[in-house]
């Protein structure tokens, strides 16, 4: 298989990012997470972080232009040339054109929108355990994946928080913005077919073995 192009869709705690560092280590590929991006943004205090802090304070998305824009620069910054995760992007139908569009446009398509789908109890109870480093972002679950040493990193000893937004009622807006603006591209990319519903609501292992069977099998689909 000459790229793997691959796109993360699921609900807020489904485990995207989660999964997303599994792929990136088994086959070497670029990842790109919006949500990450945008966070960096507004710790640097950007342009970019400025408009978008307080979209993502609500729990709302980012406009569609901002996030187009700045996809699409990484993108063409060469390290995805050959292949890329993309988590959390696209999150709506103008977002998913746009990124057709642009691969259209360089001969490439994507390979498959991995859809890690996970009940709205369990992401709820898994985004109230969330909490990340202040230094390096490394994600830890008091409920499924504690650490240690009671917040603190267990990587780089620095303070574990818990997320802005990840307070209950920015939670229930998100998902909320989840269902009416993102659910939509399951259909999007079934219709595409290149739609894989993975089931998100396992053990962190059991959804990684699921997902590097789904790609196994694309591999040896593309092999014959
Ligand atoms: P973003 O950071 O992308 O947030 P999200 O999509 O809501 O996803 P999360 O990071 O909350 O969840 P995840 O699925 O990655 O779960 P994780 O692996 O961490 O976006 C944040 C904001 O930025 C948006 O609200 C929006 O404002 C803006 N934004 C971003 N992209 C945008 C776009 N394209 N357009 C417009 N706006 C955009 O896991 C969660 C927890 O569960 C962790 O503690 C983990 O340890 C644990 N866990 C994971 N898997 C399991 C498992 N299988 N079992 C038990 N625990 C698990």
């Amino acid at each position: 298989m000459p790229e793997l192009n691959l796109v993360l869709l699921g609900p807020p705690g489904a485990g995207k990012g989660t999964q997303a560092e599994r792929l990136i280590k088994d086959f070497k590929l670029p990842y790109v997470a919006t949500g990450k991006m945008l966070r960096d943004a507004v710790d640097s205090e950007s342009e970019l972080g400025l408009k978008a802090k307080s979209f993502m304070d609500a729990g709302d998305l980012v406009p569609d232009d901002l996030i187009v824009v700045m996809i699409l620069e990484r993108l063409a910054q060469g390290d995805a040339d050959q292949g890329f995760v993309l988590d959390g992007f696209p999150r709506t139908e103008f977002q998913a054109k746009a990124l057709d569009a642009e691969l259209t446009k360089l001969g490439r398509k994507l390979t498959a929108a991995l859809w890690i789908d996970a009940p709205e109890e369990e992401v709820v109870k898994r985004l109230s355990g969330r909490r990340e480093c202040v230094k390096n972002r490394h994600v830890f679950n008091v409920y499924f994946d504690p650490p240690k040493h009671e917040d603190r990193c267990d990587m780089d000893g620095s303070r574990l928080e818990a997320r802005e937004d990840d307070d209950p009622e920015v939670v229930k807006r998100r998902l909320a913005i989840y269902a009416q603006r993102t659910a939509p591209l399951i259909d999007y990319y079934e219709h595409r077919e290149i739609l894989k519903r993975v089931d998100g609501s396992r053990s962190t292992d059991a959804v990684g073995d699921a997902i590097r069977a789904t790609i196994a099998t694309l591999k040896f689909e593309e092999a014959v």
